[in-house]
């Protein structure tokens, strides 16, 4: 039988305080508590792990006008942080240094003007182009294990092939590909975890792209000059305006940073949820079987909207006394938009602990809202299809090597998947 929770079965439905939060099991599957949240106590003060007191938003509506409020500050600099919580919202490692001034890290009109110039370099076009590529590398990373009969999904799949991508649009060249992939790997086994080899691969990695953009920028005239997206950052101009090295720094890096693990989790997560789903997991082979791109669109915005990689919105600080859903919020106070759980209302989503690839009226919030709206969607969403797709095409009969109690969640805050994904199918 599919692996959803039947209607009225959270388990705790009739509890009358708080559940706990961020323990292991919590990691494993947070929706229950998240619905208590959501019914008990939909605006929810909360100690998070690392101290720091917020504000937790989990409906729908609630979150949705949250994404697009203006008296919320993305700078942190509005966070009225007592001395224990000091840096406890940043990157590890790069709170007050120039990588930080990016666009998860500003509101306008800073905002508006960076991420004009950045939607000039980075099209849908350049997206859409991009395609043969990502096929090619999904294939490639699948040749890696095919004969094999057996894989972990995370470690040769998911995490692979949005680092590549990532970096052969932005222009890093082929040899220098796995130091990047050693350096996010770094960020994303201790994010959260122990500081000084993220924050030692942050530095390696801003010291790298910063001479990569000295390089770049110097052959911009020639003739051999690539139209890769550092490049075209470089280019990009509005009314006379152009990014300054160091916003170029901090844009590549924020495209890293935002477009890497995200798309790692889609990829497991929505891996795993079929896995899960036998039922819809035959409709989506059918559907690639048949080429139904329409079909195949629904699905991984489905497993976005059901599981997706961004449990909670990156930071949010109330510049001024507001409410929110009837809850006084007071200035300075931090506010976390939990999208997971904004993602299961019934109040939005009809039966929404069902998985159903074909739902439509889908407006999730896996990608947020308003002007901080995923910039690198499109990408997201081709590089989902590409990946899910070709893998049950070409290993069709793909069935997960441990039981789903085995497996580990990774205990990050704002994202949400799994450590590992073994699986095993008929060597090809
Ligand atoms: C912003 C989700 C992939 C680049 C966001 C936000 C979410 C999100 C929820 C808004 C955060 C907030 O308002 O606090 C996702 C998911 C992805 C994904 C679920 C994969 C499935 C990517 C990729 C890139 C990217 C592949 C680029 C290569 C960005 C950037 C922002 C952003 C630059 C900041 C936009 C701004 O502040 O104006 N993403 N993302 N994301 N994302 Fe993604």
């Amino acid at each position: 039988p599919d692996a959803q929770a039947a209607p009225g079965s959270c388990p705790l439905a009739g509890a009358e305080s708080p559940p706990e939060l961020f323990t292991w099991e919590f990691a494993a599957d947070p929706y229950p508590a998240y619905a208590w949240l959501r019914t008990h106590a939909p605006v929810h003060r909360t100690r998070l792990p690392s101290g720091v007191e917020a504000w937790l938003v989990t409906r729908y509506a609630d979150a949705r006008a949250a994404l697009a409020d203006p008296r919320l500050s993305k700078n942190p600099a509005h966070h009225d942080e007592p001395a224990h919580a000091k840096g406890k919202t940043g990157i590890p490692g790069e709170r007050k240094a120039e990588l930080m001034t990016h666009l998860l890290n500003i509101d306008p009109p800073d905002h508006t003007r960076l991420r004009r110039l950045v939607s000039k370099a980075f099209t849908p076009r350049r997206v859409a182009e991009f395609a043969p590529r990502v096929q090619e590398l999904t294939d490639s990373l699948i040749d890696s294990f095919a004969a094999r009969g057996s894989a972990d999904l995370i470690h040769e799949f998911a995490f692979p092939l949005p680092i590549y991508a990532i970096c052969e649009l932005l222009g890093v060249p082929r040899e220098d590909q796995d130091d990047f992939r050693d350096w996010a790997g770094m960020m994303i086994r201790h994010g959260g975890g122990p500081r000084g080899g993220v924050a030692r691969s942050v530095k390696k990695m801003r010291a790298y792209l910063a001479e990569l953009i000295h390089r770049k920028r110097e052959d911009l005239g020639e003739e051999s000059a690539r139209d890769d997206l550092i490049s075209g950052l470089i280019r990009a101009s509005d009314h006379g305006e152009h990014l300054t090295e160091n916003e170029v720094a901090a844009m590549a890096f924020i495209l890293l940073f935002a477009g890497f693990e995200t798309t790692v989790n889609l990829i497991g997560n929505g891996t795993y949820t079929l896995l899960r789903n036998p039922g819809r997991r035959a409709e989506f082979q059918r559907a690639v079987a048949e080429e139904d791109s329409a079909l195949l669109a629904s699905s991984v915005e489905e497993l976005l909207r059901y599981d997706g990689p961004v449990e909670l919105a990156t930071w949010r600080f109330a510049t001024r006394p507001l409410e929110i859903g009837g809850q006084r919020i007071a200035s300075g106070d931090p506010v976390l938009v939990v999208l997971a759980a904004a993602d299961r209302d019934p109040a939005r989503f009809p039966a929404p602990d069902t998985l159903d690839l074909a739902r439509t009226d889908n407006q999730h919030l896996g990608y947020g809202h308003g002007i901080h709206y995923c910039l690198g969607a499109p990408l997201a969403r081709l590089e989902g299809q590409y990946a899910l797709g070709t893998l049950l095409r070409r290993l069709p009969d793909l069935r997960l090597a441990a039981e789903p109690e085995e497996l580990r969640w990774r205990g990050g805050l704002i994202m949400r998947g799994l450590r590992t994904l073994p699986v095993s199918f008929t060597p090809r």
